[in-house]
């Protein structure tokens, strides 16, 4: 990459990210205010940053529920305090958002698209969202909304590890980001220091049935689940709140010429190297 990348927040996307961009600057350091985040501009001074930084709830979303101010000042304030530093040096910012704000059927049978207005409903996704209302009506700043991240790479929020672990699956379908196509399409919208809203999805959806299909046909035949529905989710105690579900497309990526691989042929791909690192780790 020509430009100089600086990621901030080095959780599990930012440290992948920074894996993959051997040039990009990573850095884990703590932002509470604008003067801060100008600070990490001026020391670092990149053409264009990856906010990864943000609060996703440990040990899983719900803990957002009851932490709603540590929640949102992860994910409204600080990517707006960002985007303040970055608008008065004039550097362009990416700001990683969710397509978790999206719950349910779509007006358009295709999918939800990045122009639609969203309904979120936890808290978590009402934080990412009221950040991307705001930061989508600035010059220079792009939104890269992802979905359950799917990667060859074992981590603890990798998808497959998740349902692997899982005793009870739900049996969902869902618009998802293989994280390989992921990096490649963040790369490009850094370099181009693209605007506006994009859907990091890939083309295509998933469900849950299919990727553990997968995990037992390349990792582990023996591998058992039990299946329960949405509902059963949270009756049964297992999550607070109802997950969001659904199915986005991906209109602004396309128009920029930035393409991913059907999910099928991408998931594929991810189960076979996933199978082989963690034979050649055994
Ligand atoms: N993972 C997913 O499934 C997913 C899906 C859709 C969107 N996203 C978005 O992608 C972004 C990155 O998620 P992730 O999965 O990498 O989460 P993560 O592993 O929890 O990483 C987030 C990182 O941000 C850091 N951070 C929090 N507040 C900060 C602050 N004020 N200044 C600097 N760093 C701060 C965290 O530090 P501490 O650990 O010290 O808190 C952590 O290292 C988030 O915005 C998330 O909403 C993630």
């Amino acid at each position: 990459m020509a430009k100089k990348i600086l990621i901030i927040g080095n959780g599990f996307m930012g440290t992948r990210c920074a894996g993959a961009w051997p040039d990009a600057v990573l850095s884990g350091k703590i932002i509470t205010s604008v003067k801060d985040a100008e600070d990490l501009l001026d020391e670092h001074k990149p053409d264009s940053v990856l906010n990864a930084a943000g609060i996703t709830g440990k040990p899983n979303v719900d803990w957002c529920e009851t932490h709603q101010l540590e929640t949102m000042f992860g994910n409204t304030v600080l990517p707006i305090m960002l985007a303040e530093a970055c608008q008065k040096k004039n550097v362009y910012l990416l700001h990683m958002g969710s397509g978790c704000v999206f719950y349910g059927e779509s007006p358009d049978p295709k999918g939800w698209k990045e122009s639609d207005f969203a309904n979120p409903s936890a808290v978590y996704s009402r934080a990412k969202y009221a950040a991307d209302l705001v930061l989508s009506t600035l010059p220079n700043v792009g939104i890269g909304r992802i979905r359950m991240p799917i990667d060859y790479i074992s981590s603890p929020g990798n998808l497959i590890d998740k349902l692997a672990s899982y005793k009870k699956v739900i049996d969902v379908e869902n618009s998802v980001t293989v994280l390989e196509d992921m990096i490649h399409v963040f790369a490009q919208l850094l370099e181009k220091q693209a605007t506006g809203i994009f859907h990091v999805t890939n083309p295509g959806t998933l469900k849950h049935k299919e990727l553990i299909a997968l995990y037992k046909e390349y990792v582990d035949p023996n591998h058992a689940n039990e299946w329960i529905t949405e509902e059963e989710l949270v009756t049964t105690g297992l999550a607070k709140k109802l997950r969001s579900n659904n199915f986005l497309q991906s209109e602004n990526l396309e128009k920029l010429g930035i393409h991913m691989r059907p999910i099928k042929e991408a998931v594929v791909d991810t189960m076979k190297k996933y199978a082989a690192l963690k034979k050649a780790s055994n």
